[in-house]
């Protein structure tokens, strides 16, 4: 191992790295860790000197909070290597932003732009040979804050850990997705936590979507928790109807996730000049969309998901089949988003940014 002190970050390298042992051809989602992480611990009211050292586990206080309250948030972003070998990060900034309002949302201290941005950067640049060329080829990256802070009473904790991890991906998803609108379970409610990246929201979702698993879906699609009539998100992504060449999106709210891919994918749509609304989607809409024929796709929209086309929804026990569309939406704008991303085409919006 060798240490490098700066006045901004120490690094401490692996001795070996696991490279050489990582099938990249075949990665199952989030399975495998680069050979590094950063870490940067917030005690007695500040935040401490980050530190990138080699991927291991941590010892926490059974008492930790993070245990007892779930007092944990995260981010998805990604990074791209272009055919110049050049790293890239796609709107990191709206990363940034909206892991510090999930902390304020969750009580908890809101991270520094040096030690998010100068961390990830020194962090990827470090563990560079991770990341493959060629599109398809990422390096997802989460970043994520804890409460370690000991002590089983219901407040805040004064302690939190902030780090970031990285993991080779290709897909999220390797089939067919098919999804079942939720008629009793929710996501979130007004006044909820709904809007934050927090770990509680994924976790209440998993009991809900092992059902639809059971029954053969491999998600949900969310409906607001008052009325159940209105479709709001999935539970690993933003959604999109195509109803004849409008393309439809709920807007972000208090329940929804303010997810970038999908912000992203509503400027290029208007780019391309597809007309794209932006408003409540009923459940009924849908329905009836499907049955006279208007309905021509949904998909999915999120950092591990990317653009992931729905081949059919299942509603009040009734399952609706979607038709093949030539050239879809999905498609097209997943060609976009993933040739900018990968500096393949030029980026008029300015979303990339070299690491
Ligand atoms: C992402 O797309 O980065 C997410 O955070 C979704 C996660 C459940 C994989």
């Amino acid at each position: 191992m060798s240490t490098t002190h700066t006045n901004k970050i120490d690094i401490i390298k692996a001795a070996t790295s696991k490279i050489n042992e990582v099938d990249f051809d075949n990665l199952s989602f989030g399975s495998v860790f680069t050979d590094h992480m950063l870490e940067c611990d917030f005690k007695n009211g500040e935040w401490q000197k980050p530190v990138i050292k080699p991927y291991a586990p941590f010892l926490l206080d059974p008492s930790a909070r993070v245990f007892h309250y779930g007092q944990a948030i995260f981010e998805g972003m990604k990074a791209y290597k272009d055919e110049s070998d050049d790293v890239w990060l796609f709107r990191p900034d709206e990363n940034y932003k909206r892991f510090n309002n999930s902390a304020v949302r969750m009580a908890m201290p809101e991270v520094p732009e040096d030690v998010f941005m100068n961390g990830l950067n020194e962090l990827l640049k470090l563990d560079e040979a991770w990341i493959k060329k060629g599109k398809g080829n990422t390096l997802y990256i989460r970043p994520f804050m804890i409460a370690t802070g000991e002590g089983v009473i219901a407040n805040p904790s004064d302690d939190y850990k902030f780090m970031v991890i990285l993991s080779p991906a290709k897909s999220y998803y390797s089939g067919e997705v098919k999804v079942l609108i939720a008629e009793h379970f929710s996501r979130a409610a007004n006044g909820g936590i709904g809007a934050a990246k927090a770990a509680g929201n994924y976790a209440a979702q998993f009991y809900p979507t092992s059902l639809a698993n059971a029954a053969g879906f491999q998600q949900v699609i969310w409906t607001d928790d008052a009325t159940h009539t209105k479709l709001e998100e999935a539970g690993t992504m933003n959604v999109f109807f195509r109803i004849n060449d409008t393309l439809f999106t709920a807007p972000t709210s208090e329940r929804i996730l303010d997810g970038i891919t999908r912000k992203s994918l509503i400027d290029l749509a208007k780019k391309e000049g597809i007309t794209v609304e932006v408003r409540p989607v009923l459940v009924s809409e849908l329905v009836e969309a499907s049955k006279n024929g208007t309905l021509k796709e949904i998909f999915g929209a999120g950092t591990a998901a990317v653009v992931n086309p729905i081949i059919g929804f299942s509603y009040q026990d009734v399952y609706y089949e979607l038709p093949k569309t030539e050239n879809s939406y999905a498609t097209q704008l997943k060609d976009k988003l993933t040739n900018m991303q990968h500096k393949l085409t030029e980026d008029t919006f300015g979303w990339t940014v070299k690491v």
